[in-house]
Parts: C-alpha cells; sequence; structure tokens
C-alpha cells in the first residue's frame, strides 16, 4: 500500500458561542470533555471576533450555538466560529443549531419576501458546515434547504415521558394550536398510547408579526385533559389563545408543550395568566430567571444532544434514538 498511515483515531471537539453557555457546559458534561477555550468578544462597530485557544487540526468539529436574542449577532458568531474551524483545518464541522432561527420563514406568501430558512442553510454551508444538528424544526422540510447531511432530532421523547406523569393517559386528548401541527399531534398522541386528537382553528394577519386569533376547536375536549403541543411559543400569543378556547370548550384542565422557549415580551405575563396548568419547555434556549414564572417547567435537552453528537461521531445511528424515526 502507498503513502502513509496514522493511528487513525479520531478527536470529537465541542465549541461554543456566547449565547448559551450553560448548555454548551451541560453538552460538554454529558460527553465527558470540557468546551474548547475560546475567545470571543465584540468590536466597538458590533463586528465579533473569535479565536479557539488550543488546536483542532483534523478534528471532528461540534459548533453549538442557540440562535436566542440577539439573534443576528449569535447567528454570525457561529458562522464565524464554522470559518475559524474550517481555516484551522478541522476534519468536519457539525453546526449544531438546538433552535434554527428564521425557520418560520420556510415560504413566500407574498410576492417580494425572502426565504430566510433557505438563506440561513446556505450561509452555514458557505461558511464552511458539512453538517447540520437541531432540535425540532419548525417544518421538517426545512432539512432539504442544506446541500448535506441534517440530523433532526425530536424533543417528544424528553416531552412525553413528563407529560406521562401529569395526566390520567385515560383522560388525554392531545390538541395542536393550529392545522399545520395535526401531523405532530398524531405523534404525540401515538406515543400517549393512542389518545384523541383535537386541533385550534388558528387564522393569522400575515401583515403583522406575532398577530394570530384561535377561532374554535374542532375535536371534542369536554371534560378532557388537554395537551396543546406547540413547536415554539414566541410571544404567547398563539398558545394563549388556544387555552382560551380549549377552557370555553369545557377541558378539564390544559398543560401546554413545546421545544423551544422563545418567550418574548409578553410572554411569561400571557402564559401564567392564560389558565394552563403548566407550561412546559426545553432549554434549546436560554430562559433567564426574569423570563421565569411558577408555571413554567424547563426540561434539559443536553443529554439529548450530546447522544446525538455521539452517534454522529462515532458513524452510529441517530435515528435509533427517536425508534426508527426521524
Ligand atoms: C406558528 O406556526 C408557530 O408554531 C408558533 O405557534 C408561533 O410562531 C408562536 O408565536 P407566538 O407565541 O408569538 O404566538
Amino acid at each position: 500500500m502507498t503513502g502513509i498511515t496514522n493511528l487513525g483515531e479520531k478527536r470529537l471537539v465541542l465549541v461554543s458561542g456566547r449565547a448559551h453557555p450553560q448548555l454548551a457546559h451541560d453538552v460538554a458534561a454529558e460527553l465527558g470533555i470540557d468546551v474548547v477555550p475560546t475567545t470571543a468578544y465584540d468590536f466597538a462597530n458590533g463586528e465579533i471576533y473569535v479565536r479557539f485557544a488550543e488546536s483542532v487540526r483534523g478534528a471532528e468539529a461540534f459548533v453549538l450555538q442557540s440562535h436566542t436574542a440577539p439573534i443576528n449577532q449569535w447567528i454570525m458568531e457561529q458562522l464565524l466560529m464554522v470559518d475559524a474551524l474550517k481555516r484551522a483545518s478541522v476534519n468536519s464541522i457539525t453546526a449544531v443549531l438546538p433552535f434554527y432561527g428564521y425557520a418560520r420563514q420556510d415560504k413566500k406568501h407574498r410576492g417580494r419576501e425572502p426565504i430566510s430558512a433557505r438563506l440561513i442553510a446556505d450561509m452555514f454551508k458557505t461558511a464552511g458546515a458539512n453538517r447540520l444538528m437541531s432540535v425540532d424544526l419548525h417544518a421538517a422540510q426545512t432539512q432539504g434547504f442544506f446541500n448535506g447531511p441534517v440530523d433532526h432530532l425530536w424533543a417528544m421523547p424528553i416531552l412525553t415521558a413528563h407529560v406521562r406523569s401529569r395526566v390520567d393517559l385515560d383522560n388525554v386528548t392531545v390538541v395542536s394550536p393550529d392545522a399545520g401541527r395535526i401531523r405532530v399531534a398524531e405523534q404525540w398522541a401515538a406515543k400517549l398510547g393512542g389518545c384523541p386528537l383535537a386541533f385550534v382553528h388558528k387564522t393569522r394577519d400575515i401583515t403583522r408579526p406575532n398577530q394570530a386569533k384561535a377561532n374554535r376547536v374542532v375535536g371534542d375536549v369536554e371534560g378532557r385533559e388537554c395537551v396543546l403541543v406547540d413547536d415554539l411559543i414566541d410571544t404567547g400569543g398563539t398558545i394563549a389563545e388556544a387555552v382560551k378556547v380549549l377552557l370555553n370548550d369545557g377541558a378539564s384542565s390544559v398543560i401546554v408543550v413545546a421545544t423551544h422557549g422563545v418567550l418574548s415580551d409578553p410572554a411569561p405575563t400571557r402564559l401564567q395568566e392564560c389558565g394552563a396548568a403548566e407550561v412546559v419547555v426545553t432549554d434549546t434556549l436560554p430562559i433567564p430567571p426574569e423570563k421565569r414564572f411558577p408555571k413554567l417547567t424547563v426540561l434539559s435537552i443536553a443529554p439529548l444532544i450530546a447522544r446525538a453528537i455521539r452517534e454522529v461521531f462515532d458513524d452510529g445511528s441517530v435515528t435509533s434514538l427517536f425508534d426508527g424515526n426521524s
């Protein structure tokens, strides 16, 4: 055989931006490693500087960043980290986006609009990412915007395990907050033992951001413990409206479950006051103390992300984490 062979040992490194250091720390702890020491700061005009403090040559690099507010700054920082890794001769780069920013803008509703979710994918590709990893994309088909492998993780196993301990499975109904998420609600219903489904007929003014109106419930919720499942809660308008129509239609209780707690103002107040018994989210996004409220439960996403990273690194199966579904 020609050429030179080495020991062939792969090296996994985890680098993180500044958006959600606690999540990076938790994922690293699950993997039994430390986050690569990194310098990152802003120049006076808002430009960002990043540099890794140790060699990453030949490594399999995972770059974690939560797309939280100020979202454009954190996306840019993650892109710069991908670029820095590429120029530092890593072997592969996986951009880990626990929450994929701009995922809601995945199609043109009207002429002369961007398809922002596609642009995000293109920017990561251009920067040098070989692979993306994300949790509960707003629409699964967003995977197709990135020309390369996308590991689409589901928070459902974590969330359903919690909900199972909170409801009477013989009297539970899974509710989708709009018609577009019925497929996800179906998967939830199957996971909770084949319970009934309902959905809220929601309409939206597409000329104004964060404006939704819950018109009525389709399905029977009277006397039922409802589990209202969404991918994200931003201002809380969608969910607060949905909880109200469910309670008006006679639901005995409502638990709200969402993967991503964006929780822009006035979400904490709306959610606390909407009548839900509990609001459950994961920590794909940081939830600072001032956004927390007594009815909020935050579940850790770190074990899932760490397991998926390990599967990718070991050339294993990410799909195996979700009973063969992904
Ligand atoms: C909409 O399609 C999404 O799944 C969410 O329901 C929505 O973006 C949440 O936004 P807000 O909390 O501001 O109503």
